[in-house]
């Protein structure tokens, strides 16, 4: 499995505090058949300042400590990006991580608040995607307004955006309203690939075995295997990291 979206870069987010614990998420993601590990870690103005070199940094020392254990898993780097206008700025300079490429479009794995969709989203995606970027948007399935009025993520259905499911949501672990959202764009037409966010081995850890397990007996091996593999490889294909290195 491929795992587009996780926390495992040490002290630059609210994920992995310290090497052994982006360690352990790596070690307990690889025991459930996980190959290739994506670091998103947060870049969130005034939260989580993260920019291209503190991640860059971050993950040249988590790769240092998979090659001295010999984990077998991959492991690249890119951002979950919050949603502001500072986006805007960042792309202009190139300053924005990328989770690779789908049909020739850079991927961004794109934030919303978890409260709401802010006003003038649209407006913002139809920018980026102007400039060829295509946004990968997260958990839309733990986003509140979504769970009373799941149209309201419409907008980005109808412009083809790609969206990310957690895998703890298909299980349950952020209660019904999000688990019922998870499943129903699983169902859907919507372009959709599952990912961990792991933060933690504890209350945000990686599920994906569990998760995979699920789909497959629901909804079929070829559109689990599509989910959780094809897809994901697809796009993280043409990731720095991959282009870079021994990646594959
Ligand atoms: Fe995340």
């Amino acid at each position: 499995m491929i795992d587009l979206h996780s926390h495992i870069l040490p002290s630059i987010d609210d994920g992995a505090r310290n090497i052994d614990d982006a360690l352990a998420m790596l070690y307990e993601s690889e025991s459930q058949g996980v190959t290739h590990v994506l670091a998103t870690p947060h870049i969130n103005i005034g939260t989580f300042d993260n920019d291209l070199r503190i991640i860059q940094t971050a993950f040249e020392q988590v790769q240092q400590a998979i090659d001295l254990e010999k984990l077998q898993i991959k492991l690249a780097y890119a951002a979950e990006v919050r949603i502001c206008p500072e986006i805007l700025q960042l792309a202009v300079s190139e300053q924005l991580p990328f989770v690779g490429k789908y049909q020739g479009k850079n991927v961004l794995l794109l934030e919303f608040p978890h409260s709401h969709v802010p006003p003038g989203s649209e407006k913002l995606v139809d920018w980026l995607m102007a400039r060829n970027i295509l946004p990968l948007i997260a958990h839309p399935e733990r986003n509140r307004d979504a769970w009373s009025l799941p149209e309201i993520m419409s907008p980005f259905i109808r412009r083809n955006c790609l969206f990310q499911i957690t895998a703890g949501s298909l299980l349950g672990d952020f209660g019904e309203r999000a688990s019922n959202l998870a499943w129903r764009y699983l169902e859907s037409n919507s372009t959709v690939v599952v990912a961990s966010d792991m933060h933690n081995l504890s209350k945000r850890a990686p599920k994906m075995r569990q998760a995979f397990e699920l789909v497959h007996a629901e909804l079929g091996d070829e559109k689990a295997n599509y989910m959780f593999n094809d897809l994901p490889l697809e796009i993280l294909m043409s990731n720095v990291c991959f282009k870079k290195s021994s990646f594959a």
